[in-house]
This record gives structure tokens, sequence and C-alpha cells, in this order.
């Protein structure tokens, strides 16, 4: 690329506009409060209201919970800030990223990431189909006309229907879909300004509520205080692969919204506010369902129906219930679209940038490409129920194990050994110090991003996969 300084000081002005409009029309955040809750939108989502209280019920509470907090400081944060220095340094998606800055085998790098995008949204979009019809079942007052009692069963009632299950998940492909099309600031970070603190406040309401429940003191014994024994190798592997995946760490999400930020964005903030922000919306959404589970007498180890199962209690009791219910099941797909549009925007940006694909046709064709792929996970529990893929898992738990487990934690091995050994030190700071942003961390987090994050991983990882 033409270098500026190369220029005379006419040429200069002149190619500096030109490569702003090609800037513009790529699409960048209108501001920088924008991409902050667009990050926080894609980061926070099923993962951290669906997925982190039943994968914690699953691994025993409290010791899961502190090696989870570990990953985000150890991990997380550096990685996401690793992720967003390559993608505003080099203006691209993964492929392209990798592909410039060091192009060779990294350039897999980038394309383990669109893969893990297409993977992940596919069975996403099954998730938040049955949030969609929580939502519907809600607003027609259902769980107020049930018994508490009953109210697990609708969750069974749901999985056993194919259909219902399909028309949901497309209904919300279609909406994925819908705003992906509308572009980088028009559709995804309006719609995540209005998003995101509706859900933050109403989760906090639930979580005070159940604090206050008679099951609140076990379920914040069982969050936080640890039994070390319980915790494996196994589940040291499962709250890695959930942080990254809570942060939408691995696979370059993180990577294509910081390539649409501009250069006077504080990196380092964002990175570390959205993780934090991240954080405390997954251990609220614990404290508003584990009370239910321990007042209820249920399973903490209930596995992914936890959060359908539970919740619907309370409103099936409290006053004006149907109307928490409501409010409730439209945050968790409001989360849930702002998350999915993440993930389908990675691929987009891919055939945009790279194939020159018009942004309306990469966002039809991959989306109608998704959703075909996100039907066998919406059969799993039904017509394909007895089709196993890893262990005793069904195929939608498989995929998302295989996505969770392996991709997003080889891509995050891989991006934080790029960042921290193959990006020069001049060209990360002075990325991080662009618009001038003063980083006094900088050393401790090149030392983390250097050593610790990839070590971390990497033994956490190859422990699992039986290779340690
Ligand atoms: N972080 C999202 C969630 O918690 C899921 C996601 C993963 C989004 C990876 C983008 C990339 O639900």
């Amino acid at each position: 690329m033409l270098s500026v300084s190369e220029t005379n000081p006419f040429q200069a002005g002149a190619y500096m506009a030109t490569f702003h409009r090609s800037r513009q029309k790529r699409g960048l955040w209108s501001s920088r409060l924008g991409f902050i809750m667009a990050s926080a939108g894609s980061a926070v989502g099923l993962g951290n209201i669906w997925k982190f209280p039943y994968v914690t019920g699953m691994n025993g509470g409290g010791a899961f919970v502190l090696f989870y907090i570990l990953c985000i400081f150890m991990v997380g944060i550096p990685l996401m800030l690793g992720e967003m220095v390559i993608g505003r340094h080099t203006h691209k998606n993964p492929v392209g990223a990798f592909r410039s800055l060091k192009g060779g085998a990294w350039t897999t790098v980038g394309w383990l990431g669109v893969t893990a995008g297409f993977v992940i949204l596919s069975y996403y979009c099954v998730v938040a189909g049955w949030a969609v019809d929580y939502l519907w079942l809600a607003l027609k007052g259902t769980f107020s006309s049930h018994h508490a009692t009953e109210v697990p069963g609708l969750f069974v009632d749901l999985l056993e229907s194919d259909l219902a299950q399909i028309f949901w998940q497309a209904l919300f492909m279609g909406a994925v879909i819908g705003i992906v099309l509308g572009g980088v600031s028009n559709g995804l970070e309006r719609a995540n300004k209005v998003m995101m603190p509706i859900l933050f406040l109403i989760l906090l309401f639930m979580a005070v509520y159940g604090i206050f429940s008679p099951g609140g003191p076990t379920a914040l014994r069982f969050l936080f205080s640890p039994e070390w024994s319980k915790l494996t190798p196994q589940s040291m592997l499962e709250a890695l692969g959930q942080a990254l995946f809570s942060l939408s760490l691995g696979m370059g999400a993180m990577l294509t919204y910081g390539s649409y930020s501009d250069e006077k964005t504080n990196l380092p903030y964002a990175a570390f506010s959205v993780s934090v922000m991240d954080s405390c919306v997954a251990l609220l959404a614990g404290i508003a369902i584990f009370p239910i589970v321990f007042t209820y007498g249920m399973q903490p180890a209930g596995g992914p129906g936890l959060v359908f199962k539970t919740l619907p209690i309370i409103f099936s009791r409290m006053p004006a219930g149907s109307l928490f219910a409501v409010f409730f099941f439209l945050l968790l797909v409001f989360a849930a679209l702002t998350s999915g549009i993440s993930l389908l925007e990675v691929v987009v940006a891919y055939y945009c940038d790279e194939k020159k694909w018009s942004r309306r046709k990469a966002t039809l064709l991959i989306g109608f490409l998704i959703f075909l792929l996100g039907v066998p996970s919406a059969l799993s529990n039904s017509l394909l129920k007895d089709f196993h893929i890893i262990g005793d898992r069904n195929f939608l738990d498989s995929i998302d194990f295989l996505a969770s487990n392996i991709l997003l934690p080889l891509g995050g091995l891989l991006i934080a050994v790029f960042t921290g050994w193959v990006l020069t030190t001049r060209l990360a700071k002075s990325e991080i110090e662009k618009g001038a942003v003063r980083f006094h961390c900088y050393s401790v987090w090149h030392f983390l991003i250097k050593y610790i994050t990839p070590i971390l991983v990497a033994l956490v990882f190859l422990h699992t996969i039986g290779l340690f």
C-alpha cells in the first residue's frame, strides 16, 4: 500500500481523503461508545444467560466459577485486546488480516475463525429459537396458567416438536440476516445501543429477586465457595472454552468489530470494559437462576434446559409474573440477536472483503446456508435423538462442544501466539497508542499474551485431548 510519507503534501492530503473514503465505504462505527456497545452486545448473549449457568451447574459450582474468572483475566482480556489490535491495524476480516500481516500458514487462523462463526451460528439460532418460543409462551400468559411443577414439562414439549423448533430457528435467523443487511453503523450499532442497557437492568432485578428468595443463600454458596476437588481437567477446559465463547474470542469476532473502529478508539479500555460487563452479566444470570434451582429442589446439573426449566417457575408464581416473563425472554432474544449478528458478520465480512461479494448477496446466501446447517441441531432432541457424535452428546451438544472446546481454544491459542510472538512490539504498541491513548499496562499485557495466555490455553487444551 502507498505510504503517505512517500508523497508530497498535496498528494498526501488527496491520498488520505481517498483512504478515508474507502474505509467509510467498508463501514465504521459512528462513535466510540457505539463500538464498545456493539462489542459488549457480541459478548453478552446466550453464552451468559443460557450456557454459563448450566455448565456451572454441571461442573460443580464455586471452583469452576473461580477458574472461569481466572480465565477471563489471564486469557480473555489479553486476547480481546490482541484481536482488537489486529483488527484495527488491518481494517480487514480475519482471513484478510492474517494474510496481510504475515500470510502463509497464518492465514489458516483466519479461516478457522470464519469456519467457527459458521458452525457456532448454526446451533446458536436453534437455542435462540427456544428463547423466541418462550417469549411467545410468555406473551400468551402460559406460565401463569400452569402450576410450578408443570412448567419444566413445557420445555420437553418444545424439544419434541421439530416443526416448532425449525420455525423459531428460521424466524431468528431471518432477524439476524435483516440486521446484518443494514450494515455496520445503521444495523448493528443502532440495534445494540438500545438493547444492551435494558438487558442489564432486567437481569439485575432478577438477581436481586433471587438473592432474597429462600434458595438465595444456598445458591450464593454454590456459586462462590469453591470445592477444589470438583475442578477436573475436563471442567477446566470447559471453563476456558466458556470464557472464550462468552467473550466472543478465538474466532475473530472481536477482530472484525475492531476493524470497524477508528484510530481514536481506546482499545485497552474497550477490551477491559467489555470483558467486565460480560462477566457481570454471566454472574448475574447465575445469581438469578440458582436460587430457583435450590428453592424448588431441582438439579443444578440439569443440562442445557436449565434456564428454560427454572425461571418460568418464578414467573408462574410471582405477582405480575407474566409481564416479567415477557421482559425476560425479550431480553434473552435481544442478547442472542446482538451476538448472532456478530457471528454472521465475521463470515459476511470475509466474503465482502476477499471475494468482493455485495453485502446483500453474502448475507442472504451465507445466512441461508447457516440455517440449513442448523436444522440437524433443531432435530437433535427428537428425530435425531439417538444420533450421538461425541460421547453421549446429541448433535447440538456435540457441535457446541466441538466449537467451544476445540475450535475456540485452538483459535485463541494461535491468535495469542501471533500477537505475542509474530506482531512486533513496535506495531502493537503504536497501534494501541494511536489517538494519544496512554496504555500504562502495556508490558503487563504483552507479558500475559506472550507467555501466560498461550501456556494456560495449551496446558488445558493438550491435557484434555490427551496429548499431555
Ligand atoms: N459471546 C456470545 C455469547 O455469549 C457468543 C459468540 C461466540 C458470539 C463467538 C460471537 C463469537 O452468547
